[in-house]
């Protein structure tokens, strides 16, 4: 098969108000281009994982890993950096503040937490100290000064005056180009095709089935640096607008394959219909991978550890891959077929998620990982149940039906345990049931020992988690 790629485009697009247009392969990392061809070393080079925030910039202004965002993606976008933070030479108001009231000490978490800091104060006002840790999340100083940077950030946020003066700092757009150096290449980079709609991307795909897609490339860029010889061409879906959004259709709460986890987060569209989901995108990263992230990636990713995966076995799930012959659909059951494996053949696209909206159902979800937020699953649990009230012997006895068990991290994919919910079907909920439920998921699965955990653990807490959910509901 023929791909007809380019090796490399030019890419147009803005650095702090100054055009740039780069000839490199779309594929190499936006990080490499602000540092290595345009000298802006402001942003730096931590994990490369996406874990550490210290290449931070704000894409389009929304804060993002520059690490992990492949530079065709950004073509026509708006970029800031550190640099392009002061105002006519002078520090931002942020900036100052940083440095009045100690906000930096050796200087290496800066950029990021001050664009993370411009990022939240030019959408809103933060209500107090808890949202300004949830907008620098993700961004770790190593000193350990967070006390200080969030009463930096604070105090901005307290000055009204300062405050829009952050906002009003947006790069002149009357500056002269940024020149592009020769690029200086680290490894193999990939070119990356951008179609502009699904049949485009689909006809790209039936002409060269090696291409792969990408998304928010959260995942996708970290394989890429770890294993260039897996490189292939990149199909970038970030154009396809079609397959964003959310949206209740014909009883089910549908969820566009490229809709990202912070709007998922904050949809009130889900906060309605299935809140489960929403708390579900809050312990999944920190804003920056968030915005990026898509729920497709996550489902097409199939790591047994994806946050969402169990929550959509749970609720019966069902979804849309689109192809040469049409779009089919898949049940969440069907979907995760082995280690990393999915449904999805050579030349489809992974579109949509249907979510069965049933009355009266109840879905619980729990994450156990090292830390509260921004790790890993050492265990997921899903649970989902419908009640069924009705009268014995002059008392009200409730059962539960079409009840669900999922799990994640304790198999090489994440799956059903259906003992479990057989076990609890029908049966009326009683402190006695759910450590009999525990027991049974306890002996239903069979984890392994990985680098995160042990399989001793993972039992141990699997069962503990579902006893938990059982006895709270
Ligand atoms: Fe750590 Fe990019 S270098 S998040
Ligand atoms: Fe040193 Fe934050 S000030 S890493």
């Amino acid at each position: 098969m023929t791909a007809t790629l380019p090796v490399a485009a030019t890419i147009h697009f803005t650095v702090n108000g100054r055009s740039v247009s780069a000839s490199v392969d779309g594929g190499r990392r936006l990080l490499d281009v602000l540092r290595l061809d345009l000298g802006l070393t402001g942003a730096k080079e931590g994990c490369g994982e996406g874990e550490c925030g210290a290449c931070a910039v704000l894409l389009d202004g929304e804060l993002v890993n520059s690490c992990l965002v492949p530079v065709g993606q950004v073509m026509g976008g708006d970029v800031l950096t550190i640099e392009g933070l002061a105002i006519d030479g002078r520090l931002a108001p942020v900036q100052a503040s940083f440095l009045e009231l100690g906000g930096t000490q050796c200087g290496m978490c800066a950029p990021g937490m001050l664009l993370a800091a411009r990022a939240l104060l030019a959408s809103r006002q933060p209500s107090g100290d808890p949202e300004i840790r949830e907008a620098i999340a993700g961004n770790l100083c190593r000193c350990t000064g967070y006390t200080r940077i969030i009463e930096s950030i604070a105090a901005v946020a307290d000055d009204g005056t300062r405050g829009a003066a952050v906002v009003a700092s947006a790069g002149a757009d009357t500056l002269p180009a940024l020149e592009v150096t020769a690029p200086l290449r680290l490894g193999p980079e990939v070119p990356l095709v951008r179609p502009g709609s699904l049949p485009d991307a689909l006809a790209r795909l039936a002409a060269d089935p090696t291409l792969r897609p990408i998304a928010g490339g959260t995942d996708l860029m970290v394989q890429l640096a770890a294993d260039p010889a897996r490189h292939r061409p990149l199909l970038d879906l970030s154009r396809l607008d079609e397959l964003r959004g959310i949206a209740v259709t014909h009883g089910e709460l549908v969820v566009g394959a490229l809709t990202s986890w912070e709007d998922l987060r904050h949809s009130a569209i889900v906060s309605g219909a299935l809140p489960v989901l929403a708390g579900v995108a809050s312990t999944m990263g920190a804003v920056a991978i968030r915005n990026r992230a898509t729920v497709g990636g996550n489902c097409m990713t199939a790591s047994p550890a994806g946050d969402l995966l169990p929550v959509l076995l749970a609720t019966d799930a069902i979804l849309e891959i689109a192809g040469p012959d049409g779009v089919r659909a898949v049940a969440a059951d069907a979907f995760w077929t082995g280690y990393r494996q999915t449904a999805v053949k050579p030349g489809e696209l992974l579109v949509a998620i249907r979510i069965p909206m049933v009355p009266g159902r109840q879905v619980r979800f729990r994450k156990v990982g090292t830390r509260r937020a921004l790790s890993i699953a050492k265990v997921l649990v899903a649970v989902a149940w419908r009640v069924d009230e009705g009268a014995a012997e002059g008392a009200v006895r409730t059962t539960w039906r079409d009840v669900r068990v999922a799990l994640g991290s304790v198999a090489e994919r994440p799956i059903r345990v259906l003992r479990t919910e057989a076990l609890l079907e029908g049966r009326t909920p009683s402190p006695a049931l759910a450590a009999e439920a525990a027991a049974t998921v306890q002996a239903e699965i069979v984890p392994i020992d990985d680098i995160r955990s042990t399989a001793e653990y993972r039992r141990a807490v699997a069962g503990r988690v579902l006893r938990r959910i059982l006895l709270d509901a």
